[in-house]
């Protein structure tokens, strides 16, 4: 039975085969659905037999005393508890890797990669991931990893949960669609996933060759930003963020639940579909968001604003103020700030910045950082627009103008970035990047 099939079932009448998925909008609301009417008990969460004799449990995504404005946590009811599977065993990790990151010398030179190939072979959303590096530690729950994934083949009788972060999953070639516990997303390249830490799911490929970006959040969980003088509004608004309606797989087929646990894959078996929610309520959930949906804000006099100006979501540290994880997007918008330098300025900063693109062009480099590609200015290391983009923009007439058809991205972190083997070592590598920048000439003249 497919999930259109179950939508009806559960008396959906404008579900067909080709309709579109549901949604539930909202940032971390307190969603209710239920795939069958009356599949969620009423007035409690764990009655002594609740409807349809499915079994109560509890996904805890924060512990249970923190503060009520972060708590997140959802109550499921299933076919049968997660619980029901053979032990794991270790599997091998691919291209995976994770923090600490001991493989290579972190580097301070800028670095930037062209895009990883699609493989020629059947590869899965799991097997296709490669990791470039990260920071901090998986075991203490700090810091990040950023990965990519290039992969051609959906994943059927696997599934995955991820127990060492919540994963931020930014398609950039192909439609992802992830069949998850508490539901479907799907997400075209420009729209970004979200899938909590510990959520099992299946990621469908429907295009066949995909790529994206993964930034992997081993530290708490990606909220809005605050607005501070902006107001109650802008940004990326949180109605424009979707979780998905309850849907379930009710099977006795045979299927392998892969686990990343302290930065290794580990699988178990099992006689049965793990997603196997008829119904849920809470607020720890997956969800989408459109970047189209962001409200760029920026100057209408001279300058521009720091960069920060454009966060999606952030992931707090324990210092204020310097983020885990800032997910940042460089949008279409226009740009009428008089007697300024329009581009981004020269300059180094604490923060690491790792940018990729999604399509166009990125306003700071006139050629080299191609749609699929990524480059990394890690913790003071000095970068900013180059030669021919400095050249141009310094004798630009000033009038309105509207960068359009692009998106870029920033995963921005107050710690350095450590990259793996991999990165270091791949072919993908651009060893000439520095070159863009040889070219700025002296400038000064005393008279
Ligand atoms: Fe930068």
């Amino acid at each position: 039975m497919n999930y259109d099939t179950k939508l009806r079932k559960a008396g959906n009448k404008t579900a067909r085969t080709e309709a579109p998925l549901q949604y539930q909008p909202g940032f971390a609301n307190h969603f209710v659905s239920e795939a069958v009417a009356g599949a969620l008990p009423v007035g409690r969460n764990s009655p002594q037999r609740p409807p349809h004799g499915l079994y109560a449990e509890l996904i805890s995504g924060t512990s249970f005393t923190t503060a009520r404005a972060d708590n997140r946590r959802t109550w499921t009811y299933r076919i049968q508890p997660s619980v029901v599977h053979r032990p794991y065993a270790r599997i091998d990790n691919g291209l995976i890797r994770s923090a600490p990151f001991n493989e290579v010398d972190a580097t301070p030179t800028q670095l930037r990669w062209s895009p990883i190939p699609i493989p020629k072979m059947p590869t899965d959303f799991i097997e296709g991931m490669v990791t470039l590096g990260g920071n901090g530690d998986v075991a203490t729950q700090l810091g990040m990893a950023v990965h990519m994934y290039a992969a051609n083949r959906s994943m059927t009788d696997r599934y995955f949960y991820n127990a060492d972060g919540e994963m931020l999953i930014v398609p950039q070639q192909g439609r992802g669609r992830f069949v998850t516990e508490l539901g479907v997303i799907e997400a075209n390249p420009g729209e970004i996933v979200v899938i909590p830490r510990g959520l099992r799911f299946r990621a469908e490929l429907p295009d066949g060759p995909s790529r994206g970006y993964i930034c992997e959040n081993y530290g708490a969980m990606l909220r809005l930003p605050e607005l501070g003088p902006l107001g109650s509004n802008g940004l990326a608004n949180p109605r424009d963020f979707l979780a998905p309606v309850a849907a379930y797989e009710d099977n006795r087929s045979p299927s392998a639940l892969v686990a990343k646990f302290q930065g290794n894959l580990w699988a178990a078996e099992m006689d049965h579909s793990p997603l196997n929610v008829v119904a849920w309520h809470g607020n720890f959930a997956p969800y989408k968001y459109d970047l189209a949906r962001f409200m760029v804000i920026g100057t209408v006099s001279f300058d521009h604003p720091d960069p920060s100006i454009y966060s999606v979501l952030t992931a707090p540290s324990d210092l204020p103020g310097s983020a885990n994880i800032d997910f940042v997007i460089f949008a279409p918008r226009w740009l009428v700030g008089e007697d300024t330098f329009r581009p981004p300025w020269y300059h180094r900063n604490v923060m690491t910045e790792f940018m990729g693109l999604l399509h166009g062009v990125y306003d700071a480099k006139a050629e080299g950082f191609l749609p699929g590609g990524a480059s990394l200015h890690n913790c003071m290391t000095a970068h900013g627009p180059d030669a021919e983009t400095w050249a141009r923009a310094s004798r630009a007439e000033l009038k309105p103008h509207k960068i359009e058809d692009t998106m870029a991205f920033m995963f921005e972190s107050r710690f350095a970035m450590r990259l793996t083997r991999y990165a270091i070592e791949s072919s993908e590598l651009q060893h000439d990047y520095f070159e863009g920048w040889q070219g700025l000439e002296r400038q000064f003249s005393e008279r």
